[in-house]
């Protein structure tokens, strides 16, 4: 029997939307924040009072005290990026042993999963997706195929022994077969695996049991999205998609929460477009202004430091993603980096052999001839950066927030002008979606 609030925050685009920090601001008033999908490709940037942070495994709930933050069966987890993580943020004095907890169910990244990975993204006739080379691909391929590793199995030695020689036989086998690969050490791999699994051992726990029971006890819970909408396995551009579900659906999936416990679903966009890897993306800028938004909005890889294709803000792809996620706040990143801007193209409709379309296409063939219908607003000429009151934004920034409002059905909750946790207004009403509204998190658990 639920009772807590419970909140899903999700890419709206192919990720980078900054979750990072919003999940960092909102779960002052959340109880535990949970992650349900994908590995360390994810790359969530927070800045506290000038200190950077960047996780790319663990939820940013961490970095509020008292806080539980789980890692979800629905993620794929690299142990040595693990404990580097939790190493790195012991470190900076942040409290991670009894407030973090990784889920036994969750699938374990082995060093061939990132061997496979490397030699097909470059064999001939296989599609260059350019992912993050971290082998989340192979992992959740074991995973699906069942015969993936489990974070309960690595901590059994007869298992992980056991699974880790008939695993690398095969994939030796394969990967010298399809690409010639070098093989790999399953002796080395197991001791090296065995003696991190007693590092990873305290945090494991039936994350499942874990978040019902928080829920029932009246904590609120924050599901922290990875990656985009629109690189979802489903519902993304496929196959230029990572391999897990990153939308909401993800997160009932990814964690053994009920769908029917879930309140709200926050959807977060950038003012403009990014993405960054290949595959479509209709509203991309190749000339100049690219270069300005990349260049004045640091759009660079938290992961990989790859540049970020940079594009104007798309309302079909931000309806459809919507729809998928059952949207009905925004988020908006990101503004400042539009503000000297004389005026800032608008993408409201996409046409396909020249007939307008309310459709997404799935085939990448109908991708390619997307011409987009733009409209030009107005900018603002003046900077936004660190406005925390909506009424003191410039007018025509606050007409750009209706307007995407008015075409998208969701309403903008919140809006981000600066990368610290201070640069951030909220809009009258979302205060009191984001869980107990004012309420400060009175005693830390
Ligand atoms: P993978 O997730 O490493 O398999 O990569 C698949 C695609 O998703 C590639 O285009 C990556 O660049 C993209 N991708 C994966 N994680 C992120 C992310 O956190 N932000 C943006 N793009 C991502």
């Amino acid at each position: 029997m639920k009772k807590g609030n419970t909140t899903i925050i999700v890419g709206a685009q192919w990720g980078d939307e900054g979750k990072g920090k919003i999940v960092d601001v909102l779960s002052e008033n959340y109880d535990v924040v949970a992650r349900y999908a994908g590995g360390h490709n994810a790359g969530h940037t927070v800045i506290i009072k000038g200190k950077k942070f960047v996780l790319q495994l663990i939820p940013c709930g961490v970095l509020r005290e008292g806080r539980k933050s789980v890692i979800g069966n629905g993620v794929v987890l690299d142990p040595f990026a693990f404990m580097k993580e939790v190493n790195s943020l012991r470190g900076m004095g942040v409290k991670v042993d009894g407030h973090l907890f990784v889920s036994n169910r969750a699938q374990v990244i082995l060093p061939y999963h990132r061997m496979i990975e490397l030699a097909a993204e470059n064999a001939p006739g296989r599609v260059k997706i350019g992912t993050t080379s971290r082998g989340i691909g192979p992992a959740y391929e074991d995973k699906m195929g069942r015969r993936g590793l489990r974070v309960v199995d690595l901590l059994n030695k007869d298992l992980l022994r056991s699974h880790i020689a008939n695993a690398c036989r095969e994939k030796n086998m394969i990967a010298h077969a399809l690409f010639n690969s070098e093989p790999l050490d399953a002796d080395k791999m197991f001791e090296e695996y065995s003696e991190v699994a007693e590092q990873v051992r305290p945090f494991v726990v039936d994350t499942a049991a874990l978040l019902n029971k928080s829920l029932n006890a009246g904590e609120s819970i924050m599901f922290e999205g990875a990656q985009g909408t629109m690189l979802d396995i489903d519902h993304g551009t496929y196959p230029f998609v990572t391999s897990s579900s990153a939308t909401s659906g993800g997160a009932v999936i990814g964690t053994g929460v009920a769908p029917t416990a879930i309140d709200t679903v926050i959807g977060v966009t950038k003012a403009y477009c990014t993405r960054v890897g290949g595959g479509p993306f209709p509203t991309e800028i190749h000339d100049e202004m690219g270069d300005i938004l990349r260049k004045r909005g640091n759009e660079f890889g938290a992961v990989t430091g790859r540049p970020r294709r940079c594009g104007w803000v798309d309302l079909p792809l931000l309806r459809y993603s919507a729809m998928i996620n059952g949207i009905s706040w925004w988020v908006v990143t990101k503004m400042d980096i539009l503000d000297e801007l004389a005026e800032i193209p608008v993408c409201v409709a996409y046409k396909i052999n020249g007939k307008k379309t309310s459709e997404i296409p799935a085939d990448s063939g109908s991708y390619d001839k997307i011409e987009c219908v733009y409209e030009k607003m107005p900018g603002w000429m003046t900077s936004t950066e660190g406005i925390t009151e909506f009424d003191q934004l410039p007018a025509k920034a606050q007409s750009y927030l209706k307007f995407m409002e008015k075409e998208t059905g969701a309403k903008v909750g919140m809006v981000s002008t600066g990368p610290d946790r201070d640069q951030t207004m909220f809009v009258e009403g979302f205060k009191a979606v984001v869980g107990q509204a004012d309420k400060k998190h009175a005693s830390p658990k």
